[in-house]
Order: structure tokens, then sequence, then C-alpha cells
């Protein structure tokens, strides 16, 4: 396990969740007043990417069937969501999101 950067977080300044690559996952950043989470940006339930979905408040909503997960604990909290999403450690430096996945 170890720190990867990622994306500047002036990338969630408009919608407050982007994606990005890192050790070969697609991770998705969220912005919830001043506090930053990272999860798996594919849906459990589906394939698609909630990177693309809604964020209100710390529930991002899927776009694909309107699931509801809470981006802290990647828990379930809306149908037909019944799986969670991983969740994974962020820190910010000098602007940038860091997150820690496992490599290979
Ligand atoms: Fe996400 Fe169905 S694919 S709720």
């Amino acid at each position: 396990m170890s720190w990867i950067k990622t994306i500047e977080t002036a990338r969630l300044a408009d919608e407050g969740v982007a994606c990005a690559e890192a050790a070969g996952r697609r991770i998705a950043f969220y912005e919830v007043e001043g506090e930053f989470f990272a999860t798996d940006d594919l849906c459990t339930h589906g394939r698609a990417f909630l990177s693309d979905g809604y964020l209100d408040g710390h529930m991002i909503e899927c776009p694909l069937h309107q699931g509801l997960f809470d981006v802290r604990t990647g828990a379930p909290c809306g149908a037909p969501c019944t799986e969670a999403i991983r969740t994974y450690p962020v820190r910010v430096e000098d602007g940038v999101l860091h997150v820690m996945v496992e490599e290979g």
C-alpha cells in the first residue's frame, strides 16, 4: 500500500465529484464541506460510474438506477444497491489528492 498522487482538488470544485486512475483502479473522489473522500468509481449494482452521478451531501447517486451510497463509508443507502463500494484513505498535499491503494 502506498500513497498515489492523483488530481488537483480544484477538479472537484464544480460538481464535488471527479474520477482518476490510481494503481490501475478507477477511483471517484468527493468533496463535502471541505472534506475529501474516495471510493471505487464503478457502482456495485451495474456498469455505471459514480463520478457521473449526483452528489448530495455525503450521498452519491448512481446515474444508471439512482442507487445511493454514503461516500464516507461506502455503505449502500438506497435501492437497488445492496453491496457496499470500497473506500480508500485520502489526503491532500499542495492542493493535490493522494489516495492509498494497493499497487499491482
Ligand atoms: Fe448503479 Fe444500478 S448501476 S444503481
